[in-house]
């Protein structure tokens, strides 16, 4: 296998010019998505490059030769790229190790990628896609922003911090989100060419990053943060000859170490009130209930944990996604060795699915019980998940605190994305299902009985829940203290969720 090409160089004289043509060639998310159309932008997300091949092919434009230098990876004509970039020159951005030029014709030696969330815009180096090389990744490549990638910073809650930590951080996508709320980041990795890609990625972008080598949480020894976010290398992969270590998504280590690793440590590195974001893959043997599996990692770390799990393969499904991914095609002997290693490997443990989700760990700031929630969502969510799961831990950390006296004794209002439905037997007087929803974050629907519907619907912010359940009680002539019981947990279900929020 060829060696990885050496990432760019972040040499101070010339990335500000490189900032500058981008912005004026219009190189953002948006400038792009209009230039290509809707169609070739939508086949991109798919990994097919020839709508937007086709739509860049005679455009001429600055942008045009950009999207195909660095995103399409085709090799472009030298006067193409010094039009495009006439403050920093095809001499400039061979410095800065972006392309390499022959007879006439530029070549990309990475990606480089517009990314944006609600309010900040960046600009993202990684090692070129396969979709742009047509070759399988090396087991050093740097990714680009992914699937994974995108779901963690859609999900991550982001208050401001002082200090932030992104462990596994690649070309630096979490961590360039972390700089717009977090007085200093800190981003690790154990990859060398990763650091440099980051390195470059801060310095295009006008951000400081505090970079540091490592495995885990090695580079941060006896440091804590209020804020970790982590999309590690997760992905379960069998340890045998057939099949290298990618680093990029795997740790080197067997089955899901790498995950229970960080669920058992990430703790240590949390201040009082930090607040832990990360995703995971876990094994469940055949039988089992991933719950328990989770639980069992959790146990001993003293940290309020919130787990949503968001799919579930079996080990075919799993084997076939990972041993595809990278590059290695279906029906190929390489392949059906990787997809053959994948299921010996799990059934040697015993496995009979494999659990994806999203993982929320809180170190609590005050001498308490502390919360701990694993939940199976797979439907569609907000995005981004962030504020929901702010909104969430706070929440659920109120409850912990105050208990079901603080519950009784406060009014509560009905959130304002929270709708009813009410169900019927054709002709029956009265509904035989009511299910409150939530338009918004987990979007969840609650099942609930008349004396819940009843309460919810004089949730304005007058009358306490303890009041509230008692007039309910008097009016359907019912026993208070039963009804309260009842009610209780179901309340609390609903002010965790988002459906109650103090009036
Ligand atoms: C899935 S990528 C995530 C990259 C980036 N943070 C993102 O969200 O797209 C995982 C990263 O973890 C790094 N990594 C692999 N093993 C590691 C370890 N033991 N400790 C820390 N980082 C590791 C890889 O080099 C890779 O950059």
């Amino acid at each position: 296998m060829t060696p990885s090409p050496a990432p760019p160089v972040p040499l101070p004289d010339l990335v500000p010019s490189l900032r500058a043509d981008l912005a004026a060639a219009g190189f953002t998310v948006d400038g792009i998505a209009e230039a290509l159309g809707p169609m070739a932008n939508d086949a991109l997300g798919r990994e097919q490059m020839l709508p937007a091949d086709l739509a860049t092919r005679d455009a001429g434009t600055p942008l045009a030769t950009l999207v195909r230098l660095f995103t399409l990876g085709r090799p472009v004509p030298a006067e193409a790229v010094s039009a495009a970039l006439p403050t920093l020159g095809l001499e400039g951005l061979e410095r800065l190790g972006l392309v390499t030029v022959g007879e006439g014709r530029v070549r990309a030696t990475c990606d480089l990628h517009p990314h944006a969330d609600e309010r900040h815009s960046w600009w993202v180096a990684s090692d070129l896609s396969e979709m742009a090389t047509g070759a399988a990744l090396a087991p050093d490549h740097v990714l680009g922003i992914g699937g994974a990638s995108t779901t963690l910073a859609a999900w991550t809650p982001r208050p401001q911090v002082d200090r932030a930590l992104d462990m596994g951080t690649g070309c630096g996508v979490q961590a360039l989100h972390l700089s717009g709320h977090a007085g200093s980041t800190v981003a690790t990795d154990l990859s060398r060419r990763a650091l440099d890609f980051a390195a470059f990625n801060a310095a295009v972008n006008g951000l400081e990053l505090d970079l540091r080598c490592g495995s885990l949480f090695e580079p941060v020894a006896g440091q804590r943060f209020q804020l970790i976010v982590s999309n590690p290398p997760f992905v379960i992969t069998p340890r045998v000859s057939d099949v290298p270590l990618f680093e990029y998504r795997d740790g080197g280590l067997a089955g899901d170490a790498l995950v229970e690793a960080v669920v058992r440590t990430i703790g240590e590195h949390l201040e009082p009130g930090g607040i832990g974001q990360f995703l995971g893959n876990w094994e469940v043997a055949e039988g089992a209930d991933w719950r328990d599996r989770v639980r069992g990692w959790l146990e001993g770390t003293g940290l309020d944990a919130w787990v949503i799990q968001r799919d579930v393969q079996d080990p075919a499904q799993y084997a076939e996604l990972w041993a595809r991914d990278g590059g290695n095609v279906p029906g190929t002997p390489e392949h059906d060795a990787m997809y053959a290693a994948w299921l010996a490997d799990f059934a040697s443990r015993g496995v009979g699915s494999v659990g994806f989700g999203v993982v929320t760990v809180q170190r609590p700031a005050t001498a308490r019980d502390t919360w701990v929630e694993l939940v199976e969502e797979s439907g569609p969510v907000s995005s981004p998940m962030g504020p929901a799961i702010l909104a969430g831990v706070r929440a659920r950390t109120w409850l912990a605190e105050h208990g079901d006296a603080g519950v009784l004794a406060t009014a509560w209002r009905c959130a304002e994305d929270v709708t009813e439905e009410r169900h019927s037997r054709p002709g029956a007087e009265d509904p035989s299902v009511i299910v409150i929803r939530q338009g918004s974050g987990l979007r969840r629907g609650v099942r609930v009985d008349t004396v819940m519907a009843a309460f919810v619907s004089v949730c304005d912010g007058d009358l306490t829940a303890g009041q509230a359940l008692e007039a309910i009680a008097a009016l359907l002539e019912q026993d208070a203290g039963e009804v309260r019981a009842a009610a209780l947990p179901v309340v609390r279900g609903l002010v965790a969720d988002g459906f109650l929020i103090p009036a």
